[in-house]
């Protein structure tokens, strides 16, 4: 009997880690359109900055909200903080469970630094702290007065940290990690300063006091950042089942690129939901799409020495087709069928993803993942544990342009 335990717990956990985030980011969307929807009216009750109905699930709902605080403490008040704090807690289990546990396969890739486990985990760990530590000294510093420049500070951080992991960790925990480093941010706002402020903010209207509007000021600011990192962040996570966008040799371009991308999307939704129309809401998507494009084709254009070099081996080398279908499969066989085989020998205990290439037949039928995943990216083998060759990575890469002519 063979559980598989590891990937049981990596299957819940990730299913744990998606419902809590649609969770979060479902909230955190509701209430930023509920935001961006107040109306202010006359007569509303003193301390109300606006109203907004709203329709759903067959009733109507209307909400008001106070600026600072209402004048008494309501009885009952629902607090959102456990999505947030779900979605980072299993996002590290997980996180834990894949590029911890298995860091030889996904976290540590010797041909870019040969790291023990323990110095991977500790980097890896070190970064997630000083990803929170840096943007919150930020937020204190003299910037928190200037949205504009803070943006821009962060954008460089991020790009930056990219680029520095790039130097440290395999291409596919570089994009994973600057997900989870956007994810701390956004959780550690929440927790070290969203909801102690709420709680003051609380305590003081229980005191009978007049609490300080700061409080809420400083919140509202870091819930803006929280707005307008999502979308990127659910790319960096998402973008592991695509090798070209993190095996990309400048994959810190891919980030920088992808940030406007969330970022405008998301602006576009902020400001429809704040009744804006016409050309306020026209630049969004053209220049979103523009963006992407450019992505698109930054990705496609790279010169890949492998190809280049490709189809002059083949041609120099002229080697006969036969031979090179021999020797091309004789690299699979030796380079990934170890794992990717109804019987694995190392390292995996079944063919992952189901991909086996056992036959001749098999590895036809991948040729085009065996691309992507080996000579666009070298995604595959992971932390190029098999220590494939670039001679190799470049035959392979001939024998698949040679089978699709
Ligand atoms: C050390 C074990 C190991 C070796 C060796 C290895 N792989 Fe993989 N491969 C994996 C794992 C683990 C995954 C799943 C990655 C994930 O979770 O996205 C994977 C995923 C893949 C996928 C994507 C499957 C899917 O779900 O779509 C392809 C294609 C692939 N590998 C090709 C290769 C090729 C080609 C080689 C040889 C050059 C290779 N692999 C060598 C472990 C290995």
């Amino acid at each position: 009997m063979d559980l598989q335990i590891v990937d049981w717990l990596s299957l819940s956990l990730r299913w744990a880690h998606i419902v809590a985030g649609i969770g979060w980011i479902g909230a955190s969307f509701y209430f930023m359109a509920l935001d961006f929807s107040l109306r202010h009216r006359s007569g509303l009750p003193s301390g109300v900055k606006g109203e907004s109905w709203l329709v759903h699930g067959g009733g109507f709902y209307h909400v008001q909200k106070y600026m600072v605080a209402p004048e008494g403490m309501p009885k009952d008040l629902k607090w959102f903080q456990w999505e947030s704090y779900a979605t980072w807690l299993t996002g590290f289990a997980l996180m834990s469970v894949i590029y911890y546990w298995q860091a030889d396969i996904y976290l540590i890739d010797r041909s870019v630094l040969a790291l023990s486990k323990l110095q991977a985990v500790g980097i890896s760990i070190a970064a997630l702290a000083a990803s929170w530590l840096g943007y919150d000294a930020m937020c204190k510093s003299p910037l928190k007065n200037n949205q504009a420049a803070m943006f821009a500070v962060l954008f460089v951080l991020i790009v930056t940290a990219a680029f520095g992991l790039g130097e440290v960790f395999s291409a596919r925990a570089v994009f994973l990690h600057i997900g989870a480093m956007i994810g701390t941010i956004m959780t550690g706002n929440v927790f070290f300063v969203i909801i102690p402020n709420q709680k003051i903010v609380v305590a003081e209207l229980k005191a009978g006091k007049i609490p300080d509007p700061e409080f809420g000021k400083i919140a509202k600011l870091r819930s803006t950042h929280n707005n307008y990192l999502t979308l990127p962040v659910l790319f960096m996570m998402i973008s592991n089942h695509y090798p070209m966008t993190f095996g990309h040799p400048m994959n810190w371009v891919v980030v920088a690129l992808i940030l406007p991308i969330g970022a405008i999307v998301r602006h576009y939704f902020n400001a429809h939901d704040s009744g804006k129309h016409g050309r306020a809401l026209s630049w969004q998507w053209p220049v979103a799409s523009a963006l992407l494009l450019i992505l698109m084709v930054f990705i496609a254009w790279r010169p890949t020495p492998a190809t280049k070099g490709a189809n002059e081996a083949a041609e120099a080398a002229n080697i006969e087709a036969s031979a090179l279908t021999q020797q091309a499969f004789a690299i699979v066989k030796a380079r990934c069928a170890v794992c990717h085989s109804a019987n694995p020998t190392d390292f995996v205990t079944a063919a992952p993803g189901g991909v086996e290439y056992d036959t001749l037949d098999l590895v036809r039928q991948y040729a085009p993942q065996i691309r992507a995943q080996t000579i666009l990216s070298h995604a595959m083998p992971p932390g190029n544990l098999t220590e494939m060759t670039d001679d190799e990575r470049t035959l392979l890469d001939a024998w698949i342009a040679n089978e699709a002519q």
